[in-house]
């Protein structure tokens, strides 16, 4: 299976996040040597960076199994506990959106990740209910969420191990669209590798996207040879600039610019301005654009910066009779 194949299978095959993947083979080695499950693992940061990718490594270092399953597929309390009463010593539970969990179910969690057990609430009436507990072989609980700030505290606190995954560099995501090059059988340019992870915005998932994209014009217009040329026409058709941003950036930071006068604005104002959910402007959109130094937030919104003007070629004026 290529959807497989392309994700990497062990820890020493992920490129980047070289910190978090040095300390996460220590804590393997270490649970290995004793026996015992990886404790809990929380990984935050924006979508695509390798979240779920990382869960699958855990589960393969551990031998264990992978389960996954996300905060809002979990409606009930006892949706999580089937899911639990099916775990093996040592398996990977992937909550994705774990932030998106709702609270009852949250505390079904507690017991389970710090005791492996599982209390459950049994009978009809007030009269004849009570709890009995259930015990969970050790197993190990990988949470993701795109920001650590919305999960709950006694939530938070439950895992051993946090980490905050971070855009990667433009030597790293190069590496990536090499190595998926490799594994899809591609003949790609070194300078084609290099303008496709300049374009993918710090982020692998974008990365293999726009990869398998510029590939399809390389098969319809050059015999399946990714040559930079091809690749620059593909990206410009894709409507992504050589900064990575798309259709969605443009229309945000313009609406920024246009329609509020560069800003400060309310993230419901931009975002229902130009037809888009506040959630994904603020999870997929704004932390690139922050991190690139495109927009600042303040406290009372978001502003545009100069570089922004000057990408979008429009002249920086500040207002001078505010
Ligand atoms: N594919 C997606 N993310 C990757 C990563 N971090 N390393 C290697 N291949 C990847």
């Amino acid at each position: 299976n290529l959807e497989v194949s392309l994700r990497p299978q062990t820890l020493d095959e992920y490129i980047g996040q070289k910190t978090l993947k040095a300390n996460l083979s220590v804590f393997i080695n270490a649970a290995k040597q004793r026996n015992e499950a990886l404790d809990h693992v929380l990984l935050y940061g924006p979508p695509g960076l390798g979240k779920t990718t990382l869960a699958y490594i855990l589960a393969n270092e551990m031998h264990g199994n992978l389960k996954t399953t996300s905060g809002p597929s979990i409606e009930k309390s006892g949706d999580l506990a089937a899911i639990l009463s099916t775990l093996e010593p040592g398996d990977v539970l992937f909550i994705d959106e774990i932030h998106r969990l709702p609270k009852q179910v949250e505390e079904v969690l507690y017991p389970a990740m710090e005791d492996y057990c599982l209390d459950i609430v049994v009978g009809k009436d007030s009269a004849t209910t009570h709890s009995i507990r259930l015990d969970l072989p050790p197993f190990t609980l990988v949470g993701a969420t795109t920001r650590a700030g919305d999960l709950s505290a006694p939530l938070r606190d439950r895992f051993g191990i946090t980490s905050q995954l971070e855009y990667y560099s433009l030597e790293e995501l190069s590496q990536i669209v090499a190595r998926t090059s490799r594994v899809m059988n591609t003949t790609c340019e070194e300078e084609a590798v290099k303008e496709i992870a300049l374009r993918s915005r710090g982020t692998p998932r974008i990365a293999n996207r726009l990869f398998r994209r510029v590939r399809d014009f390389a098969q319809v217009y050059n015999d399946g040879v990714i040559s930079l040329d091809i690749a620059k026409q593909a990206l410009d058709r894709l409507q992504v600039d050589n900064l990575g941003l798309d259709r969605v950036d443009h229309k945000y930071l313009r609406g920024i610019i246009e329609r509020f006068r560069g800003g400060p604005v309310g993230l419901e104002a931009i975002a229902s301005s130009i037809g888009e959910e506040p959630s994904t402007i603020e999870d997929v959109y704004e932390p690139y654009l922050l991190q690139i130094g495109f927009i600042n937030r303040t406290p009372r919104g978001r502003i545009a910066t100069h570089k922004a003007y000057e990408h979008l070629h429009i002249s920086y004026q500040q207002d001078i009779f505010e």
